[in-house]
């Protein structure tokens, strides 16, 4: 793949990300992510690949657009495999709270894992741990490992998780044991990309989350050198007969490499709210500025991309083409 191609992926995250920007706070959760969306999309339409979107809004017969299977670009250059969250945090662009991005990655294709549309059990950690630590060990396991490994003691250990009744069990654990605790309200992408970051303030990621998004995240630890294992967890006959139909084996731990398996992987996102990462979507004056990220697995190099849009470009986004 092009190197190019990773500055076209910032296209994409920031025509999501500006097309977003309208809707913050105005308690619109799905309008939000149809605007973003449709950005997204049309920006695709510029983009010289040959994608398969692989990881996206939902199934073909439910999501209007960037559906699995939908084919994105112009139709010309390498064959990919795409995975994007148009904004990833939708509740926190209606709510107007921090770290909601648009984000999103390629990869040669048939690298990328599809990952069907339900929970997936995640452990995610920077490169000091990446080979110490086992989505197959108990919790408590975990974090003794990783603050051994860190040479810190548990109680210097921070661990971040969703907060959510059903993670209260893993909350017990390490409240028991001391460790620093980061709930999050959502954005479980950037939860665990954090533990890889220089500055990112959490040394793992555990809990169950969305397992597209549990991808995404994937191709960013890959870049940054940190790891990242999940488990699906269908909850339903369908879900079970999903992964079936995908040739997914549920009692699987997946591995980085089977859930982001080529080095040539491009990861990119744009702060759509102000974040921990990224500064969100500013207006001033007539211009818009967004800032990015984009990373390559093959080289590990990780670019910010601070951005000024004349502010008609946004309104002639939804036209792009
Ligand atoms: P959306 O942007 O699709 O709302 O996802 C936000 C998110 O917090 C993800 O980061 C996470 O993987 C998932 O939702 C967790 O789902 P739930 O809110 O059901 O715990």
């Amino acid at each position: 793949m092009d190197r190019e191609l990773a500055l076209e992926l910032v296209r994409v995250t920031e025509a999501a990300a500006l097309a977003a920007s309208r809707w913050v706070g105005r308690g619109d959760a799905d309008g939000a992510d149809g605007a973003a969306t449709e950005a997204m999309r049309n920006m695709f339409r510029t983009v010289d690949i040959r994608g398969v979107v692989v990881i996206g809004e939902g199934e073909m017969d439910e999501a209007p657009m960037l559906a699995q299977g939908e084919e994105v670009g112009t139709g010309r250059g390498p064959r990919v495999d795409v995975a994007v969250d148009p904004i990833e945090g939708t509740s926190m662009v209606a709510k107007m709270l921090p770290n909601a991005l648009s984000v999103a990655a390629i990869a040669p294709r048939g690298h990328l894992l599809k990952a069907p549309d339900m929970y997936m059990e995640k452990l995610a950690c920077g490169p000091r741990l990446r080979g110490i630590l086992s989505l197959d060990d108990p919790l408590e396991t975990t974090l003794r490992k990783a603050a051994e490994a860190l040479g810190k003691p548990l109680s210097e250990l921070s661990v971040a998780m969703l907060e959510r009744d059903r993670h209260k069990a893993h909350l017990d654990v390490a409240r028991r044991l001391g460790v620093r605790i980061k709930l999050l309200n959502a954005g479980d992408v950037l939860g665990s990309i954090a533990t890889a970051l220089p500055r990112g303030g959490t040394d793992l990621y555990v809990g169950s989350g969305g397992a597209p998004e549990g991808v995404l995240a994937a191709v960013a630890l890959r870049c940054l050198g940190g790891d990242f294992q999940g488990r699906l967890m269908p909850q339903t006959p369908e879900q079970r007969e999903r992964c079936q139909q995908l040739g997914l084996d549920v009692a699987k731990t997946l591995a980085l490499s089977d859930l982001a398996g080529d080095d040539d992987a491009i990861f990119a996102a744009t702060g759509i709210t102000d974040g921990d990462w990224l500064e969100g979507v500013r207006r001033e004056g007539d211009y818009l500025h967004t800032q990015s990220v984009v990373m390559r697995v093959r080289t590990g190099t990780v670019r910010h991309v601070n951005a000024t849009h004349y502010r008609p470009l946004e309104m002639r986004l939804a036209q792009t083409v």
